[in-house]
C-alpha cells in the first residue's frame, strides 16, 4: 500500500517518527513536508536525531498569514497527490499543514488517516481548534489518544472510523527517555542542576500575539526566585521584541532545543510552565508538575490527574501556582500503553 504522510511543524515530526518507523516495515511511505518549520532547529534536527527519512517532497511554504500559508499548501499538495495517488493520506494534529492535508485528501478522494483526532479546546478563536473540527469531519479513520476525544467525537455525531488508540507522544517518549538520559549535555552545557530550575515554554498565539497577555507571562518569569530555562520560539522572541517586553537576568533564553535535550530538560525540571500542549504531555508522562499558561487545554485528563493546573496569562496567579503547585498523587495511563504507533499501522492495514 501506498501512504502519503503530511507534516510541516515541529510536534509533527516528533509523532510521525514512530509511526514513520513501524509503517515503513510493512506499506510504502511518501513523505511530504510542507516546510511550515523551517529553522533548522524547528525542522531538520528532528529528521536527524529521529532518523526520520528526508521528505520526498519538500514545499518550501513557509511562514505567512493562515490563508495563504495554507493557500499555497493546497496548491502544492493537490498536485502531489494527483501525480501519487496514494491509497492512504495521514495527518497528525491540529496545523495548518493538518488542514491543508486534509482537504487535498478528501476532495481528490483519498481515505484519510487523523492522527491525535477528537482534541477540543472548545475555543474557536484558536487556529488549532478550526483545523481539528475541520480535519475531524473530513477523516475516515480518526485515532484517539484519549477516551475523552473519542467522547468529544461522538458529540459531534462522529462515531464511525472512530478508534481509540494511544498516544504516539507517549510513545516517543518511551522509545527517546532513556536516550536523552544517556545522551543530552544540556544540563551541563547550562550549568543547570537537576530539580534546581524551572523550564518553561511559550509560542502559542493567543499569548504571543497579544501584549497583555505575554507581559503577564514575562513579569512572572521575571519575578521566578529560581533560575528559569525558556527555550524560545522564535515567534515569542520576536513577538516580546516587537512589545517591548524584555526578560531579566534569571531567565536563561535559549534557542528551541533537539528533542533529546528537551526531554531532558523536562525531566530534570522541578516545574515546567508552559503553552504547549506537547509539552504538557510529556511533564505527565514524566512526572514533572505542570503550569499551563492558557485559560483551557486539550488535554483535561493531565488536570484531572492533579499533576497540570491552569493559570492563564495573570502575573500573580502564575508566580504563586509556580510557588506552591506541588502534585504528588497517581498519574493513570490515560494515554496508552506505548503502543499506539502500532495499533494505527495495524488499523490501516485492515483499511477499516
Ligand atoms: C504552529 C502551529 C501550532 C503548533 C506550533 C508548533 C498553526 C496554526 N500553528 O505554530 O499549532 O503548536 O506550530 O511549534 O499551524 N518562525 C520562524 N522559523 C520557523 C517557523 C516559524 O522564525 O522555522 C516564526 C515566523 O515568524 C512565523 C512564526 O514563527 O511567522 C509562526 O510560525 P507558524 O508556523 O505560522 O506558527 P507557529 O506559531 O509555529
Ligand atoms: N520541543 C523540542 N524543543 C523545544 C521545545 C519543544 O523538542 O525547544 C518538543 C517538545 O518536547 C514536544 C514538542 O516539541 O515534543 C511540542 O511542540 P510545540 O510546543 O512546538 O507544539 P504543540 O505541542 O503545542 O503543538
Amino acid at each position: 500500500m501506498k501512504v502519503l504522510s503530511v507534516v510541516g511543524a515541529r510536534p509533527q515530526f516528533i509523532k510521525l517518527a514512530p509511526v514513520s518507523r513501524y509503517l515503513r516495515t510493512r506499506h510504502q511511505e511518501v513523505l511530504v513536508h510542507t516546510g511550515q518549520h523551517y529553522d533548522n532547529n524547528l525542522s531538520d534536527i528532528f529528521f536527524q536525531q529521529l532518523h526520520i527519512p528526508a521528505p520526498d517532497y519538500h514545499l518550501g511554504v513557509g511562514s505567512g498569514p493562515q490563508g495563504r500559508q495554507t493557500g499555497e499548501m493546497l496548491i502544492a499538495l493537490e498536485e502531489i497527490v494527483a501525480w501519487e495517488r496514494p491509497d492512504w493520506v495521514i495527518v497528525y494534529g491540529d496545523t495548518n499543514s493538518t488542514l491543508a492535508g486534509a482537504l487535498v485528501a478528501s476532495k481528490s478522494h483519498i481515505p484519510l488517516l487523523h492522527i491525535e483526532a477528537g482534541l477540543r479546546s472548545f475555543n474557536r478563536r484558536m487556529p488549532e481548534e478550526i483545523n481539528r473540527i475541520v480535519t475531524d469531519h473530513l477523516s475516515t479513520l480518526l485515532c484517539c489518544p484519549t477516551a475523552t476525544a473519542v467522547a468529544n467525537l461522538a458529540r459531534e455525531g462522529i462515531v464511525e472510523g472512530v478508534h481509540h488508540t494511544g498516544d504516539v507522544m507517549y510513545d516517543a517518549v518511551l522509545h527517546n527517555a532513556d536516550l536523552a538520559r544517556r545522551e543530552s549535555a544540556i544540563l551541563a552545557e547550562l550549568g543547570c542542576q537537576p530539580g534546581g530550575y524551572v523550564l518553561v515554554t511559550v509560542h502559542r498565539a493567543e499569548n504571543t500575539d497579544d501584549p497583555a497577555r505575554l507581559g503577564g507571562i514575562v513579569v512572572a518569569l521575571n519575578a521566578l526566585t529560581e533560575p528559569v530555562v525558556l527555550p524560545l520560539h522564535p515567534r515569542t522572541r520576536k513577538a516580546a521584541a516587537q512589545a517591548g517586553l524584555a526578560f531579566g537576568p534569571g531567565v536563561r533564553v535559549i534557542a528551541p532545543v533537539s528533542y533529546l535535550d528537551m526531554l531532558a530538560l523536562e525531566m530534570h525540571a522541578r516545574l515546567i510552565l508552559t503553552d504547549s500542549g506537547g509539552v504538557q504531555k510529556e511533564a505527565y508522562f514524566l512526572g514533572v508538575p505542570c503550569v499551563t499558561l492558557r485559560d483551557e487545554t486539550e488535554w483535561v485528563e493531565t488536570v484531572a490527574a492533579g499533576w497540570n493546573v491552569l493559570v492563564g496569562t495573570d502575573a500573580a496567579r502564575i508566580v504563586e501556582a509556580a510557588r506552591t503547585f506541588c502534585p504528588q498523587g497517581e498519574r493513570p495511563a490515560y494515554f496508552g500503553n506505548g503502543n499506539a504507533h502500532r495499533v494505527i499501522v495495524e488499523l490501516l492495514d485492515k483499511g477499516v
